[in-house]
């Protein structure tokens, strides 16, 4: 029998709404996915991602707005609204896109890797709250007010005023309790040490030691003003350091003003006893490549037994989205590794040079440039900067990096370097050293000149030795596979030593190489 108009099913009104919540949440994923969508965006469909949140957003008003047309209407009259057929169709419309969105959002989350998942904890953790609160204030202005059973309405109107508290309240009220994320980590610049440390707030951070009798307290500051972040950074001339013992404190500010402020607790570390590799025989923790897998490298890091500096050769993160990215990745890990008494060599990876923290990474970690020598006893360390792997233009990089000057740059202050009659190991996170076919070639030339044809470097996820043109490179670990490799370097007089093992605690390498 043919139905009539009368006839027809309207949707419910609480489908309606579960329908305009499902398309909010999608929104919300899809906005935070769209990292994930990046080669769609600069290459097949620029605003691909744009488009589908904007959908999604529409998608929930339309489904919202009929849902307040169905429940209005159910309010006033006592009976569900048998809608036009026009309106049936868009809402069924709107119910399809929100099926494909919600589709598309799990499918993004559930086939996402370990580094996305990661961002995606991240970026929902610090935007949770708000998105919360709008959530509530729209259900309760104009969700509420349609229910008709008291009880449900109060209980609905509790909960969702709780919600809405403790949103307000996590947003502007710190619950934690203010902490060192780890020891320090003392970056050895070339010029001077740069204590690094990072808190899991953000607060003023400084240093104090006593050097020749007199008390010294260094902020971490710019122009008399003090910073006011979660990584905390001070310049201390390396004489000053050197044998000596220091301290790191930090003040919690929970809200900075141009007039007056609110400050939290105070911290202070204990004594940290900082000595330089010296010696005949030195040994050095290198490590690449951990990409967020700080537990794996933890693991690994203990067979490797004791030593005297760290380097880090980088591609801590798949890009610096955030502060905490710093603070996590690059500085938590290098002060728990060193434990803050010991010197650390930071190589910067390519992955170093991605996202919206790039730019700030030397500001951040207290260096002027990422290529510099750094001399212990009889070694001498010639650090490079690989940048990018890619040239420039490189949809990648969204138009974001001028890497070539800079590494042309690199290229000529290497060719300003005199010879050393110091045994000179060359760290460079990708051994390609530079994706300019002349620059390579310009640097390889001067390595040979430098007698700093020994080369210790990262990039490729694997530990493996090559000789090459005159080079001896080696490529120290990193993570591939649920494997985590870490390595040690031990320079003698008369050779160097390399070692590495796994995070089962395997030795997977092991040769020593005469000068
Ligand atoms: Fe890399």
């Amino acid at each position: 029998m043919k139905k009539t108009k009368r006839e027809s099913h309207p949707i419910p009104a609480k489908a309606l709404l579960a329908g305009a919540c499902l398309s909010a949440c999608a929104a919300f994923l899809i906005y935070m996915l769209r990292i994930n969508a990046v080669f769609i965006d600069s290459t097949v469909f620029k605003g691909f991602s744009a488009m589908l949140f904007g959908g999604c957003i529409l998608t929930a008003a339309v489904l919202f707005t009929l849902f307040l047309l169905q429940a209005y209407h159910i309010q006033k009259r006592g009976t569900e609204l048998h809608i036009k057929k026009s309106f049936q169709v868009l809402a069924k419309i709107a119910f399809i896109f929100m099926g494909i969105f919600v589709l598309y959002a799990a499918f993004t989350v559930i086939f996402s890797d370990f580094e996305m998942r990661a961002r995606l904890r991240t970026v929902i953790a610090a935007a949770l709250p708000s998105f919360s609160a709008i959530l509530c204030i729209i259900l309760l202005a104009w969700g509420l007010p349609l229910i008709q059973k008291k009880t449900v309405r109060c209980s609905i109107a509790i909960a969702l005023s709780g919600v809405l508290t403790l949103s307000v309240v996590l947003t502007l009220f710190p619950c934690y309790t203010y902490k060192f994320l780890s020891d320090p980590m003392v970056i050895d610049n070339g010029e001077s040490y740069s204590v690094v440390f990072a808190t899991n707030d953000s607060g003023t951070g400084f240093v104090e030691y006593t050097y020749q009798g007199e008390n010294c307290k260094v902020y971490d500051e710019a122009a008399g003003r003090l910073k006011n972040r979660t990584v905390h950074t001070v310049r201390i001339p390396k004489a000053h350091l050197n044998g000596n013992t220091y301290r790191i404190g930090s003040t919690r500010m929970i809200e900075e003003r141009s007039y007056g402020g609110r400050s939290g607790k105070s911290l202070l570390s204990k004594d940290y006893a900082f000595a330089v590799p010296n010696g005949g025989t030195q040994t050095y923790l290198t490590v690449s490549d951990w990409h967020l897998h700080l537990q794996e490298a933890y693991n690994t890091i203990q067979y490797t037994g004791d030593y005297d500096g760290v380097i880090l050769l980088g591609d801590a993160v798949p890009g610096l989205e955030t502060e905490k990215d710093i603070a996590e990745n690059i500085v938590a890990f290098g002060g728990t590794v060193s434990g803050g008494v010991m010197p650390v060599l930071y190589v910067r990876g390519n992955h170093e040079t991605r996202g919206p923290f790039a730019a700030a990474l030397p500001d951040y970690l207290g260096m002027d440039r990422f290529f510099y020598t750094a001399d212990y006893g009889d070694y001498r360390f010639l650090l490079l900067d690989s940048g990018e792997d890619k040239k420039d233009n490189h949809p990648e990089y969204g138009g974001m990096v001028h890497y070539d000057k800079y590494r042309a740059d690199m290229v000529e202050w290497l060719e300003t370097l005199e010879s050393s009659d110091k045994k000179t190991i060359t760290l460079v996170h990708d051994s390609d050293l530079c994706v300019e076919e002349d620059l390579r070639e310009r640097a390889e030339v001067q390595l040979q000149k430098l007698s700093a044809t020994e080369i210790v470097s990262g990039h490729y996820h694997v530990c493996k030795f090559e000789q090459e043109n005159g080079f001896n490179i080696y490529t120290d670990g990193g993570y591939k596979d649920g494997e985590y490799i870490a390595s040690k370097l031990t320079l003698t007089t008369d050779n160097y030593h390399l070692s590495a093992w796994n995070n089962k605690g395997e030795q997977v390498f092991d040769k020593e190489i005469v000068w």
